[in-house]
């Protein structure tokens, strides 16, 4: 069963190494077009949503003292994973700022249904402001000061709820995104 393992692997470099040298001789490939496969709520809820939780954790526990899981390296809370403490709080704000460009990019749908509004002048403004919060809270983590991670959370939250309550916060869902 090794030998068998053992060739394959042997085969694959193999391959690996002609595809590399038929790639060489061709011109570089044209850059892949962004695609948008999550809706806005998906978006939301798989990188806006964890990333914020570990900034707002941030205010109320010392990011140093979080003691690594059992096996850090498979851990679900970024803060006590390999790549733990202050440095989970600087990746986070960085997920965020980076987060912005997503919700630039054409063809996002909202959960019912409805185009993102991204032609509205407001949503530019609200994703800058998405921006500025992670880069502040950016800033305050490579500092490693509490005190100033408080005041980067009160930011962040004033950026998510000001596009919230424009597009977000309807009694009917059907009435998001218009
Ligand atoms: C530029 C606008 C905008 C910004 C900034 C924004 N959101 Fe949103 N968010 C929305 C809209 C619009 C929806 C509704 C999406 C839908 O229904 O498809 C939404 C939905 C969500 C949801 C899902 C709610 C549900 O019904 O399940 C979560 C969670 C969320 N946002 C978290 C955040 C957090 C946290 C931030 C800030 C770090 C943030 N959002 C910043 C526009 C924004």
């Amino acid at each position: 069963m090794r030998r068998i393992v053992f060739i394959q692997l042997l085969f694959l470099a193999a391959a690996t190494s002609l595809a590399g040298q038929t790639a060489s001789k061709k011109a570089p490939a044209p850059a892949a077009a962004a695609q948008t496969p999550a809706n806005l709520a998906q978006l939301m809820r798989g990188i806006l949503y964890p990333a914020s939780n570990v900034i707002f954790a941030a205010q109320s526990t010392d990011p140093a003292e979080v003691k690594p899981a059992g096996n850090p390296s498979t851990a679900t809370d970024p803060l006590m994973s390999t790549y733990g403490g202050w440095q989970a709080v600087e990746n986070a704000a960085l997920a965020l700022v980076e987060s912005a460009n997503l919700l630039t990019l054409p063809g996002r749908k909202c959960a019912n249904g409805v185009d993102a509004p991204l032609r509205s002048p407001d949503w530019a403004k609200f994703v800058q402001g998405l921006r500025d919060a992670g880069m502040k809270t950016y800033k305050a983590a490579q500092a490693k000061n509490q005190d100033n991670i408080v005041d980067a959370a009160e930011t962040m939250t004033e950026a998510c709820a000001s596009c919230h309550d424009k597009w977000r916060e309807k009694p009917n869902l059907a009435d998001r995104c218009k």
